[in-house]
């Protein structure tokens, strides 16, 4: 009987330890266990085993026939308790729940003797889906909430074929492109380098007065090695070469609306999902969602900064099966953040959301006396409401990234789930920390770099 391994994308679910029946937690991913279709886990999942005998399983499935449930699905490994057993690991549609309830007494008493349920009816302790690789980003591209050609009745380009087709074909390169492939270039119009310019220019005018140091920084950078140019349109790839070589962030297209749990996600792989068309050209000044010149001015050059790196790339983590309402608040904090934020810089307040450092008239009034300002604390900012039309009557100030992080990081340790994640860049893989190993793993890993430290430090004494 051949077990069937699968390597295959993370999941997380509960065990049960054969050997001292201690319930513990481990990543399906790293396991065999094929993912559930189903990402809300309402299925009823359990392992059973059998002894190595001939007609065992045959066995077993006829009491599931038997009461007429059918699998869902079903697979096999070498038991954990004895070598001469297999176990199983099924799924049924809850509405066998009575019906399961017999085969399972019937299955111990009769047949196998351990039968562990993973879950059932359990939804507020299961864990929504995330990914655990850099690659299980791809699966996003199909799961998107409107594609970027469907446009709303007021959008400026909504009457016009010629930019609906055109958003189609950026739509459709988002679509296709996988983890790993350049971003396809795109040769932009003459009609999209003026929208392009007529936004370049007027924001640039702005930076050295409003916006924060480390975009301020980093700017001159991009104009250098990026094409950032009044008559040039920057290629995503180049800005992506050039953002991992600063910072590790990379930047991938995106088909349409993600949902806040798979954007955020994203961050956590310190991967940024990026339009790449432009703004429909009657009106340069205004765009009802992302484009390109939000990403490219506002977001890209914080992204370059490894302080704020990490603070983004702290709040996917945090978002990382977390349950759907601690990923609204993580989403608001965000927004007051990465979208919206202020900080503090020296005596001056100035502007680090790429809302604000992309808006010529919002990056000027947020800085007046007319919103009110807040400290950035997490806990009070993640339940503020906002408007998304307007410009925003309230912004939040971080004291520095560093400050922002720590306190990001600090609200993530209330967030209800059952165990830690860190992000391991050498294998752009997500260890999801539940067991021993995995700490022993981690502890190693502090003490080298202290000895790292340790060591420099000496040197420099
Ligand atoms: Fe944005």
């Amino acid at each position: 009987m051949d077990a069937a391994y699968k390597k295959i994308n993370g999941n997380y679910t509960q065990d049960v330890d054969a050997d001292n029946q201690e319930t513990r937690t481990w990543r399906r991913g790293s396991m065999y266990l094929e993912e559930e279709t189903n990402k809300k886990s309402e299925v009823i999942t359990c392992i059973f085993s059998l002894k190595e005998e001939v007609g065992a399983l045959a066995k077993a499935l006829r009491l599931f026939e038997e009461k007429g449930i059918n699998l869902m699905h079903i697979e096999s490994r070498p038991s954990r308790i004895s070598k001469e057993q297999y176990e199983f690991f099924i799924s049924v549609d809850p509405a066998y729940s009575q019906a399961l309830d017999e085969v399972i007494d019937c299955l111990r008493t009769q047949i196998s003797g351990h039968v562990h349920e993973l879950s059932r009816n359990k939804q507020k302790d299961t864990v929504p889906w995330f990914p655990n690789d850099i690659q299980d980003l791809d699966r996003f591209a199909n799961q998107i909430l409107s594609y970027g050609s469907e446009l709303e009745s007021d959008h400026p380009g909504f009457t016009d074929p010629v930019y609906r087709a055109r958003r189609k074909e950026f739509a459709d390169i988002a679509f296709n492109y996988r983890h790993g492939h350049p971003i396809p270039q795109v040769e932009y119009t003459e009609e999209e380098r003026a929208t392009w310019g007529t936004v370049f220019k007027e924001l640039k005018t702005l930076y050295p007065t409003h916006a924060c140091r480390e975009h301020n920084r980093v700017f001159p950078l991009l104009e250098k090695y990026c094409g950032y140019r009044q008559d040039n349109i920057p290629q995503l790839e180049d800005v992506s070469r050039f953002l991992q070589s600063c910072s590790g962030f990379r930047l991938r297209p995106v088909a349409g609306l993600l949902s806040s749990r798979d954007f955020l996600a994203g961050l956590a792989f310190r991967v940024f999902h990026s339009t790449q068309y432009i703004r429909h050209g009657s009106k340069p000044t205004y765009t009802p969602e992302p484009d390109i010149c939000h990403e490219l001015l506002g977001h890209v050059p914080l992204f370059a900064d490894p302080g704020f790196a990490q603070f983004s790339q702290e709040i996917g983590l945090a978002s990382l099966g977390a349950p759907d309402e601690y990923i609204e608040k993580l989403a608001t904090v965000y927004w007051f953040t990465v979208e919206f934020g202020l900080c503090k810089q020296g005596s001056e307040t100035r502007a680090f959301g790429a809302g604000l450092l992309s808006s010529f008239g919002e990056l000027q009034y947020c800085l007046t006396d007319k919103p009110k300002l807040l400290l950035f604390d997490p806990e009070k900012t993640s339940l503020q409401k906002y408007p998304i039309t307007e410009f925003q009557p309230i912004y939040f100030v971080a004291e520095s990234f560093d400050d922002a992080k720590e306190k990001v990081r600090k609200f993530a340790g209330t967030i209800p789930r059952p165990f830690s994640v860190r992000y391991n860049p050498y294998t752009q893989s997500v260890e999801v920390l539940d067991n021993t190993q995995q700490l022993r793993n981690l502890a190693d890993s502090i003490n080298s770099e202290m000895g790292k430290l340790c060591e420099a430090m000496r040197k420099l004494e």
